[in-house]
Protein backbone atom coordinates (compact mmCIF):
# COMPACT_ATOMS: atom_id res chain seq x y z
CA UNK A 1 0.00 0.00 0.00
CA UNK A 2 2.42 2.34 0.77
CA UNK A 3 4.75 1.65 -2.29
CA UNK A 4 1.26 2.04 -4.18
CA UNK A 5 0.96 5.81 -2.51
CA UNK A 6 4.58 7.16 -2.99
CA UNK A 7 4.65 5.78 -6.58
CA UNK A 8 1.42 7.89 -7.41
CA UNK A 9 2.92 10.91 -5.69
CA UNK A 10 6.18 10.44 -7.83
CA UNK A 11 3.65 10.16 -10.52
CA UNK A 12 1.81 13.57 -9.61
CA UNK A 13 4.67 15.59 -9.24
CA UNK A 14 6.27 14.44 -12.72
CA UNK A 15 2.96 15.44 -14.14
CA UNK A 16 3.24 18.39 -12.54
CA UNK A 17 7.12 19.44 -13.28
CA UNK A 18 6.05 18.62 -17.30
CA UNK A 19 3.44 20.67 -17.00
CA UNK A 20 5.00 23.28 -15.77
CA UNK A 21 8.08 22.90 -18.73
CA UNK A 22 5.42 23.18 -21.28
CA UNK A 23 3.91 26.45 -19.72
CA UNK A 24 7.57 28.11 -20.02
CA UNK A 25 8.06 27.11 -23.57
CA UNK A 26 4.68 28.11 -24.69
CA UNK A 27 5.09 31.27 -22.84
CA UNK A 28 5.02 34.85 -25.03
CA UNK A 29 8.11 36.26 -25.61
CA UNK A 30 7.83 39.90 -23.83
CA UNK A 31 9.90 41.55 -26.70
CA UNK A 32 7.43 39.85 -29.73
CA UNK A 33 4.63 41.64 -27.88
CA UNK A 34 6.52 44.97 -27.69
CA UNK A 35 7.16 44.34 -31.19
CA UNK A 36 3.59 44.28 -32.39
CA UNK A 37 2.43 46.81 -29.79
CA UNK A 38 4.88 49.95 -30.80
CA UNK A 39 3.18 48.55 -34.49
CA UNK A 40 6.88 47.39 -35.58
CA UNK A 41 5.11 44.60 -37.48
CA UNK A 42 3.15 47.02 -40.02
CA UNK A 43 7.25 47.76 -41.50
CA UNK A 44 9.08 44.92 -40.22
CA UNK A 45 8.71 41.08 -40.86
CA UNK A 46 10.47 38.28 -38.77
CA UNK A 47 10.03 35.29 -40.79
CA UNK A 48 12.40 32.96 -38.53
CA UNK A 49 9.53 34.17 -36.01
CA UNK A 50 6.57 34.81 -38.28
CA UNK A 51 4.04 32.02 -36.19
CA UNK A 52 5.13 33.47 -32.81
CA UNK A 53 4.26 37.16 -34.27
CA UNK A 54 1.30 35.85 -36.37
CA UNK A 55 -0.23 34.57 -33.12
CA UNK A 56 0.38 37.44 -30.74
CA UNK A 57 -0.60 40.08 -33.15
CA UNK A 58 -3.98 38.56 -33.40
CA UNK A 59 -4.40 38.71 -30.08
CA UNK A 60 -3.17 42.32 -29.19
CA UNK A 61 -5.93 42.68 -32.44
CA UNK A 62 -8.55 41.32 -30.58
CA UNK A 63 -7.44 42.42 -27.16
CA UNK A 64 -7.54 46.04 -28.06
CA UNK A 65 -9.90 45.86 -30.98
CA UNK A 66 -6.90 48.18 -33.03
CA UNK A 67 -7.65 48.36 -36.07
CA UNK A 68 -7.67 45.62 -38.74
CA UNK A 69 -4.98 43.93 -40.23
CA UNK A 70 -5.73 46.06 -44.11
CA UNK A 71 -4.31 49.41 -42.49
CA UNK A 72 -1.13 46.95 -41.33
CA UNK A 73 -0.71 45.59 -45.03
CA UNK A 74 -0.65 49.23 -46.37
CA UNK A 75 1.71 50.55 -44.39
CA UNK A 76 4.09 47.79 -45.46
CA UNK A 77 4.91 49.38 -48.83
CA UNK A 78 6.86 51.92 -46.37
CA UNK A 79 9.28 48.55 -45.52
CA UNK A 80 11.68 48.64 -43.10
CA UNK A 81 12.55 44.75 -44.09
CA UNK A 82 13.12 41.09 -42.65
CA UNK A 83 14.41 40.98 -38.86
CA UNK A 84 15.35 37.53 -38.81
CA UNK A 85 18.80 37.58 -38.92
CA UNK A 86 19.60 41.98 -37.12
CA UNK A 87 21.02 40.21 -33.81
CA UNK A 88 24.31 38.22 -36.14
CA UNK A 89 23.99 41.44 -38.70
CA UNK A 90 24.18 44.25 -36.36
CA UNK A 91 25.45 44.91 -32.87
CA UNK A 92 23.41 45.73 -29.65
CA UNK A 93 24.84 49.20 -29.43
CA UNK A 94 23.52 49.22 -33.32
CA UNK A 95 20.09 48.43 -32.77
CA UNK A 96 19.44 50.57 -29.33
CA UNK A 97 21.03 53.91 -31.47
CA UNK A 98 18.67 53.47 -34.34
CA UNK A 99 15.72 52.58 -32.32
CA UNK A 100 16.05 55.46 -29.72
CA UNK A 101 17.32 58.39 -32.12
CA UNK A 102 16.52 57.13 -35.87
CA UNK A 103 18.38 59.90 -36.83
CA UNK A 104 21.78 59.53 -35.41
CA UNK A 105 24.78 61.01 -36.38
CA UNK A 106 25.51 58.64 -39.13
CA UNK A 107 29.58 58.76 -40.96
CA UNK A 108 29.27 59.63 -44.42
CA UNK A 109 29.26 56.19 -45.65
CA UNK A 110 27.44 55.15 -48.99
CA UNK A 111 25.71 52.70 -46.81
CA UNK A 112 25.23 54.49 -43.13
CA UNK A 113 23.91 57.62 -45.72
CA UNK A 114 21.82 55.15 -47.01
CA UNK A 115 20.29 54.01 -43.79
CA UNK A 116 20.37 57.24 -42.06
CA UNK A 117 17.90 58.86 -45.10
CA UNK A 118 15.12 56.75 -44.30
CA UNK A 119 12.48 58.74 -43.43
CA UNK A 120 10.04 56.42 -42.52
CA UNK A 121 11.97 55.22 -39.50
CA UNK A 122 10.48 56.51 -35.95
CA UNK A 123 11.68 57.20 -32.49
CA UNK A 124 10.55 53.79 -30.27
CA UNK A 125 8.50 55.77 -27.78
CA UNK A 126 8.04 53.33 -24.74
CA UNK A 127 9.45 52.23 -21.31
CA UNK A 128 12.80 51.07 -20.57
CA UNK A 129 11.49 48.24 -19.56
CA UNK A 130 9.92 47.42 -22.92
CA UNK A 131 12.44 48.63 -24.78
CA UNK A 132 14.90 46.22 -22.86
CA UNK A 133 12.80 43.39 -24.06
CA UNK A 134 12.27 44.33 -27.18
CA UNK A 135 15.88 44.93 -27.48
CA UNK A 136 16.68 41.21 -26.20
CA UNK A 137 14.00 39.71 -28.69
CA UNK A 138 16.19 41.47 -31.33
CA UNK A 139 19.05 40.36 -30.14
CA UNK A 140 18.14 37.25 -30.26
CA UNK A 141 17.69 37.41 -33.85
CA UNK A 142 20.54 35.47 -35.41
CA UNK A 143 18.84 34.42 -38.82
CA UNK A 144 21.69 32.49 -40.94
CA UNK A 145 23.30 35.77 -41.72
CA UNK A 146 26.91 36.83 -41.18
CA UNK A 147 27.73 39.97 -39.39
CA UNK A 148 28.27 42.71 -42.14
CA UNK A 149 31.65 43.43 -42.39
CA UNK A 150 32.78 47.29 -40.90
CA UNK A 151 29.15 47.44 -39.47
CA UNK A 152 29.59 49.13 -36.38
CA UNK A 153 31.91 51.87 -37.50
CA UNK A 154 28.93 53.44 -38.77
CA UNK A 155 27.91 54.80 -35.16
CA UNK A 156 30.29 57.83 -34.62
CA UNK A 157 31.91 57.92 -31.20
C1 LIG B 1 6.89 53.21 -40.71
C2 LIG B 1 7.71 52.05 -40.95
C3 LIG B 1 8.58 51.52 -39.80
C4 LIG B 1 8.18 51.22 -38.52
C5 LIG B 1 6.80 51.37 -37.89
C6 LIG B 1 9.35 50.68 -37.86
N1 LIG B 1 10.41 50.65 -38.71
FE1 LIG B 1 12.24 49.90 -38.31
N2 LIG B 1 12.91 50.57 -40.11
C7 LIG B 1 12.12 51.11 -41.10
C8 LIG B 1 12.95 51.43 -42.25
C9 LIG B 1 12.47 52.03 -43.55
C10 LIG B 1 14.28 51.06 -41.90
C11 LIG B 1 15.54 51.14 -42.76
C12 LIG B 1 15.73 49.81 -43.40
C13 LIG B 1 16.90 49.74 -44.34
O1 LIG B 1 17.13 50.67 -45.07
O2 LIG B 1 17.58 48.70 -44.36
C14 LIG B 1 14.21 50.52 -40.54
C15 LIG B 1 15.30 50.03 -39.85
C16 LIG B 1 15.21 49.35 -38.67
C17 LIG B 1 16.32 48.68 -38.02
C18 LIG B 1 17.74 48.63 -38.52
C19 LIG B 1 17.88 47.46 -39.43
C20 LIG B 1 19.29 47.28 -39.88
O3 LIG B 1 19.48 46.51 -40.84
O4 LIG B 1 20.21 47.86 -39.32
C21 LIG B 1 15.83 48.09 -36.89
C22 LIG B 1 16.58 47.25 -35.87
C23 LIG B 1 14.42 48.41 -36.83
N3 LIG B 1 14.08 49.18 -37.92
C24 LIG B 1 13.58 47.98 -35.84
C25 LIG B 1 12.29 48.47 -35.67
C26 LIG B 1 11.49 48.21 -34.49
C27 LIG B 1 11.91 47.34 -33.32
C28 LIG B 1 10.32 48.87 -34.67
C29 LIG B 1 9.16 49.01 -33.69
C30 LIG B 1 9.50 49.70 -32.45
C31 LIG B 1 10.39 49.52 -35.98
N4 LIG B 1 11.60 49.25 -36.54
C32 LIG B 1 9.36 50.25 -36.54
C33 LIG B 1 10.76 51.32 -41.03
C34 LIG B 1 9.99 51.17 -39.90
Amino acid sequence: MERTHSGLAVLVVAGLVGALASAAAAADDPGVKVFIEKRCYTCHTVASHAAEIEKQKAAFIKASGAEADEEGEDEKDSKGGDLSDVGAKRTAAWVDEILKNPKPSFKDTPECQRLAKQKDRKKFKGTPEELTALEKFLGSLKGEAKQAAGFTSCLKD
